[in-house]
């Protein structure tokens, strides 16, 4: 990725916003929903996926009523620009005992499956009293693993997308949309 010194930068990088920030939280108003239907009243464990996932856990916790607590986990399988090199590593781990707690992982984005794959596997073998996965996006074309979300609030085509938590090479996070990503040098 070439250097991003400046806002010029920053919005050459943005080729088209895919899904505005009213969709999204749009969108998010109804996982809330559907989440306090899920569990009617009882308490849940919303584990984020650190990073791209902080800022849909900001908006998603807020939408939801039953009570509920927040775990961060990092679990990293792009290490810099746009290719993932296939190996998932949980570099910070949650600092409590799950057994107890019905957990929603909170991800981002479903690319290959392989990262939350791994993390359900991990957090399966901890014996929480059951497991979901809320996913903002989900590219289904790039599947390597077969995995499904239980709910997944946009599906979108084979685009790299920046913004709103995703990131390129660190940047773009603070996006308040998402974008899809110019991938072409000289725009
Ligand atoms: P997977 O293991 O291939 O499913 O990759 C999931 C992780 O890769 C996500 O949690 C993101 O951090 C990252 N990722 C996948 N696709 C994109 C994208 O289009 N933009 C930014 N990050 C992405
Ligand atoms: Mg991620």
């Amino acid at each position: 990725m070439d250097e991003i010194r400046s806002v010029e930068d920053v919005n050459r990088k943005v080729k088209r916003v895919i899904i505005t920030a009213q969709e999204l939280s749009d969108q998010i108003k109804e996982a809330g929903k559907k989440i306090d239907e899920w569990y009617d009243g009882r308490p849940i464990l919303l584990v984020s996926i650190l990073k791209g996932s902080f800022v849909f856990l900001a908006d998603l916790c807020r939408a939801v009523t039953v009570p509920c607590q927040i775990g961060f986990m990092c679990a990293k399988s792009y290490y810099s620009g746009t290719v993932s090199t296939g190996v998932v590593k949980i570099t910070m781990d949650l600092d409590m005992d799950i057994s107890n707690y019905n957990v929603i992982i909170v991800e981002d984005i479903i690319d290959t499956g392989r990262t939350l794959n791994d993390v359900v596997k991990i957090l399966k073998a901890r014996n929480p009293l059951s497991l979901r996965v809320v996913t903002l996006l989900d590219k289904p074309s790039r599947r390597l693993v077969d995995f499904k979300a239980d709910l997944a609030l946009f599906t979108i085509p084979d685009y790299f997308v920046i913004g709103y938590g995703l990131d390129c090479a660190e940047y773009f996070r603070n996006l308040p949309y998402i974008a899809e990503y110019n991938l072409s040098e000289n725009e």
